[in-house]
């Protein structure tokens, strides 16, 4: 079954200059193998990820990745059943917060913010801000 998780996460002091690109590089290899795609966006410390793909594969990926010391601090904010991709093409696509107009950087604060502070399981608006979060993902990257 087709799932997806989105999370966010701090970097920590093991993660190095260069360290970004090694990850992409290392996970675009594992993902293709194992049938995943996503999205990593990486912003003032702080990361976002999609990883979608056969259920049992993301949730291997997730265990993995939470082990990592390169970041802590999870909080997953989305952990859904899908019909289809919305990152299809990407193995793992790399975006920083250069790819965005001031708008979109807005929303995902608010996504940091949201979630931090842990008020998500209430709030029924906040699933329009992951819709929205994932529509602004899916565009294709564009220097402004
Ligand atoms: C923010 C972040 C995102 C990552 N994304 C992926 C990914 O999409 N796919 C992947 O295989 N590894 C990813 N990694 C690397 C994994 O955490 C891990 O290092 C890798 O899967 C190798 O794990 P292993 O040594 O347990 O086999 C990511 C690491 C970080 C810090």
């Amino acid at each position: 079954m087709l799932a997806t998780i989105g999370y966010i996460s701090n970097a920590t002091e093991h993660l190095k200059k260069g360290d970004i690109e090694n990850i992409v590089k290392d996970a675009i290899l594992y993902n293709k193998k194992h049938g995943i795609t996503g999205i990593l966006y990486f912003a003032n410390g702080k990361f976002l990820q999609f990883i979608e793909g056969d259920r049992a594969e993301i949730e291997a990926l997730y265990q993995k990745l939470s082990k990592d010391s390169r970041h802590n601090d999870f909080v997953k904010f989305h952990d859904a059943d899908i019909s289809e991709r919305a990152f299809g093409e990407w193995d793992m696509a790399i975006r920083k917060s250069e790819d965005y107009k001031a708008s979109e950087l807005e929303l995902f604060n608010d996504i940091f913010n949201i979630y931090k502070l842990k008020v998500y399981k209430t709030a029924e608006k906040n699933r329009v801000k992951i819709k929205t979060l994932i529509d602004i993902f899916r565009k294709p990257a564009v220097n402004l």
